[in-house]
């Protein structure tokens, strides 16, 4: 399996430290923030990585991860030249990709979870992953029927659950076919959530609600939640 780390889109909620610095870049406690998705597909034994990221400050991911050698794997850079939608960032990976499954994770999620077994047993489909929250309606929120995901809302204002769809997916080659299919959502993007519902009606969408803390850091507050919780789990190790 290869991993995608999409860091694009133009990082305008959070200027003006965006000014700067590409929003991935910021610090989340004593990590730029794309270091967590990146030491979580590294911990499951992911090698071949890809970054998308947009234009603003592409060069500083460059200064900060170099070839990847220093954590062991290969990291690949790609622009996404606008913010056209997670799902179009991830449709830039295609040819990189070749004919292998990927995981993929959003470049402002931060997970306290492995993901080491889910990526041995992956066989083919899709899967997401979903948390408990009491805020659903900021997030993509799953519906569940007798263990099975049978819709994905985006933002809905009024949830029919309170699973969020985190930002961490797992996707067969077909996702590449989806997105080719996809139109932009009312906001103009290709949205993820409309790739996940492409495999909850072909029926080959699975799912695993996660133990560990979830955190994104898109936002100032959340920016600050995440900090807070990574300072937390930190003072935890050191005092086992
Ligand atoms: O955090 C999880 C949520 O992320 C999911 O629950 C939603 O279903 C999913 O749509 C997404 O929602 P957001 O509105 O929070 O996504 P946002 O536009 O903030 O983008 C999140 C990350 O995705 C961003 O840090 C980089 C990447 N991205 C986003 C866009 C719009 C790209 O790589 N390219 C893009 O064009």
């Amino acid at each position: 399996m290869k991993g995608i780390i999409l860091a694009g889109g133009t990082g305008s909620r959070m200027y003006p430290l965006t000014k700067v610095t590409n929003k991935h870049l910021l610090p989340v406690y004593d990590k730029p923030m794309i270091c967590y998705p990146l030491e979580m597909l590294i911990n499951a034994g992911i090698t071949e990585i890809m970054i998308v990221s947009g234009r603003g400050h592409a060069g500083h991911f460059l200064e900060l991860l170099g070839s990847g050698a220093e954590y062991g794997v290969h990291i690949t850079y790609e622009i996404q030249e606008a913010a056209g939608g997670i799902a179009q960032a991830l449709g830039l990976a295609e040819g990189w990709v070749d004919e292998e499954a990927v995981v993929v994770i959003l470049g402002d999620n931060i997970f306290q979870d492995s993901i080491k077994d889910d990526v041995a047993a992956f066989s083919g489909g899709a899967k997401i992953f979903l948390k408990p929250i009491s805020d659903p309606h900021r997030f993509g929120v799953a519906e569940l029927h007798d263990n099975r995901v049978v819709s994905i809302e985006e933002k809905p204002k009024e949830p029919k659950s309170d699973l969020a769809v985190t930002g961490l997916y797992m996707y067969d080659n077909h996702v590449f076919e989806t997105i080719k299919s996809l139109k932009p959502s009312g906001r103009g993007e290709l949205e993820i959530t409309d790739v996940n519902n492409d495999y909850v009606r072909r029926g080959e969408m699975q799912y695993s609600v996660l133990d560990g803390h979830w955190s994104d850091a898109g936002t100032f507050d959340s920016l600050l939640r995440a900090s807070l919780l990574v300072q937390k789990l930190r003072k935890a190790d050191k005092s086992e």
